[in-house]
């Protein structure tokens, strides 16, 4: 049977650590999704996260996780006859190009190793061709703790292809790392609330930009839950097109109000200094997967040079201190572990959690 008295404290790279005020917000009396009172809450709730994401364009919520939006984004911006360069460079980025040919839509690869980043060079060089309309990016690849470097990729876009949208999954990196939805010159972007919004799995969060809206317009077959038309519909009336996962909208109230009142500049810098930690710790110990300019500020994927028994230190120290890290993702099961270090984590709860690995390894 499951002991839903004492989960475990997580520190996986999502779902992480809720705070009990936060899971407070979940058992709220529901409200009406066509009420005042609702509307009210969804249009606060937009408006921060305006403010968050330094957006005057689209914000939408969808009672989804952010794989909805992976759809979305291609279903309603992406032509059965035009082409969509997708980098890959892990497993979720990976998973976006089969996520385009599953809609139908012809998708071409721009692949790096597992663990290596995708360069706006390298992007340059594909997009020459001119045989693109869109471009899907992962920003922070939670399979291999790697942040793309998005700024250099969309000056570069911006400045010579204007004409490509440009997707962006922002699932592990939004709130924990800088993001400027309108000076970056971003399409769609999303994320779902589990990562560093640190709020339990079942909703997603997403920008549009204007052009895509309009872009959508001309799209045949954008399909019924996701499209983007409906959602701005609905957001006139601070409403959602369907029935939306009201708890968790309350949540992420409650979260915004917190990160605007922190600021996002110290929410940034919060989660580089326990990057910074972690990071230092792996190198010590071990060694960083990603190369180091690139190594995440939301989660390390540390390299096992050591050769240890990655399950059984996690069923350890989950035996001994009732507490779960991540192992390496699909490939990389064995090669690397993965410590989460975005939301409600605080550097202490880390300096925790790695001296008992530390206990566990020597
Ligand atoms: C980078 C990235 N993209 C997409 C997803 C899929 O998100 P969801 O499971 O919320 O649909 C994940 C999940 O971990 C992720 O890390």
């Amino acid at each position: 049977m499951v002991d839903w008295k004492d989960p475990p404290t997580l520190f996986i790279p999502g779902p992480v650590k809720v705070l009990p005020e936060v899971l407070e917000q979940l058992s709220r009396p529901t409200l009406g999704h066509r009420g005042k009172e609702y509307s009210q809450l969804h249009g606060e709730t937009v408006s921060m996260l305006k403010k968050i994401l330094s957006t005057e364009q689209s914000v939408f919520l969808s009672t989804s996780s952010a794989s909805g939006v992976w759809e979305g984004s291609i279903r309603n911006c992406v032509k059965m006859d035009e082409t969509v360069l997708c980098t890959m460079c892990g497993a979720f980025s990976d998973k976006f190009a089969s996520v385009a040919r599953a809609c139908g839509r012809t998708a071409e690869e721009l692949k790096v190793e597992w663990g290596q980043a995708i360069t706006a060079d390298m992007i340059d060089k594909k997009l020459a061709s001119g045989n693109y309309a869109a471009l899907t990016i992962v920003y922070n690849e939670t399979s291999t703790g790697l942040t793309n470097p998005v700024y250099e990729i969309s000056e570069m876009v911006k400045a010579k292809y204007p004409d490509v949208l440009v997707f962006v999954d922002a699932v592990s990196g939004m709130v924990g790392l800088p993001l400027h939805f309108d000076e970056l010159g971003w399409d769609v972007v999303f994320a779902s609330v589990q990562k560093a919004f640190a709020i339990p799995p079942g909703l997603a969060v997403f920008a549009v930009s204007d052009r895509a809206m309009e872009k959508s317009k001309t799209v045949p077959d954008r399909g019924y839950y996701f499209d983007f038309q409906q959602f701005a519909k609905s957001a006139e009336k601070n409403q959602t097109p369907t029935t939306p996962v009201i708890p968790h909208i309350m949540a992420l109230h409650y979260q915004c109000t917190r990160l605007l009142e922190e600021g996002m500049e110290n929410v940034w810098a919060r989660h580089k200094k326990m990057a910074e930690y972690v990071k230092t710790w792996a190198k010590e110990n071990f060694a960083l997967f990603a190369p180091e300019e690139y190594a995440s500020n939301t989660l390390t994927a540390v390299k096992n040079t050591r050769g240890i028994n990655v399950g059984k230190v996690i069923s350890a120290i989950q035996e001994k201190h009732n507490t779960v890290f991540g192992n390496g993702y699909g490939k990389l099961k064995e090669e690397t572990f993965r410590i989460a270090h975005m939301g409600d984590i605080s550097l202490d709860d880390l300096k925790e959690l790695l001296g008992w690995i530390d206990d566990e390894i020597k």
